[in-house]
């Protein structure tokens, strides 16, 4: 894992993606859908999509992505029906201890991004804790966004910056980053949309400033190792230009 200040939310127009993105962002979309398929409750689909999270982090993992962000329940989601919204954050409560040991077995850090205050004082509990066994683990970083919202995360942001008191000349987006949820993450290289839908969501609206996008029609439970090799290998063929301009080929600099 590299240290907060290897992290930079400025890459300079000289910057050139490595051929793995560093950080790779999924909006876990589908379960709804894959339930629906075969005639199961929406909440089975739910179940089956926590349980594809050991598969996708591991695959990541493997190929050499040292952070990966989850999005798993939106500020928005709250307006589903209260026995899904219920069935939700009982899932996430009987499935963060043994995942959380998985984790920590293979060395991977867990990160809560979002706001944990509507959340149930036990659950809130459960991922506190969570965070804290692994805070020292250095092969990688899994960030779930759970009750996560970009417009909530930068109006947090907002708010504390000005209880902080910091004068308007010293805010830079160096420090407005600091104040997010991601504080001393690096930005997603590439943000993965799975389900089909062509949108944000609400999903990192400041960090995503450059990200690269690739969405797929597979339902989130049935992401699996060859269908992120898709996503990693259209990743290869992007040029990131942040602004710039492609640098000319060695033969015309002559
Ligand atoms: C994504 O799956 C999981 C959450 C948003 C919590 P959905 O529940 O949105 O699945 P679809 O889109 O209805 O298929
Ligand atoms: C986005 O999925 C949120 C998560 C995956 C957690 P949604 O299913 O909530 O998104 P919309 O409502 O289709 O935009
Ligand atoms: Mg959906």
């Amino acid at each position: 894992m590299p240290t907060a200040d290897s992290f930079s939310h400025h890459p300079g127009p000289d910057h050139r993606a490595g051929p793995v993105p560093a950080h790779v962002a999924v909006i876990m979309d589908g379960n709804g859908r894959w339930a629906a398929q075969r005639r199961l409750p929406r909440h089975a689909g739910h179940r089956k999509g926590v349980a594809n999270i050991r598969r996708v982090v591991g695959a990541l993992s493997e190929r050499g992505v040292s952070v990966v962000t989850l999005y798993a329940f939106s500020t928005e989601n709250w307006r589903r029906p209260s026995d899904e919204v219920a069935a939700l954050m009982s899932i996430l409560a009987e499935e963060i201890e043994p995942q959380t040991r998985e984790l920590h077995e293979a060395g991977i850090r867990l990160v809560h991004l979002g706001d944990l205050a509507p959340l149930e004082a036990g659950l809130q509990r459960a991922i506190t804790k969570a965070q804290d066994i692994t805070r020292d683990n250095t092969a990688a970083t899994l960030n779930i966004a759970f009750n996560y919202g970009g417009r909530d995360e930068i109006l947090q942001a907002v708010r504390r910056i000005l209880a902080d008191g910091v004068p308007a000349e010293q805010l830079d987006e160096a420090l407005f980053s600091r104040y997010l949820y991601t504080d001393g993450c690096p930005d997603p290289d590439l943000i993965i949309r799975t389900g089909g839908e062509q949108r944000l969501s609400n999903f990192l609206l400041w960090q995503a400033a450059y990200s690269e996008y690739y969405h797929t029609p597979v339902l989130w439970p049935d992401l699996d190792a060859a269908e992120l090799d898709l996503a990693l290998n259209a990743y290869r063929q992007r040029r990131r230009r942040f602004g710039a301009l492609d640098k000319p080929p060695l033969s015309d600099e002559a």
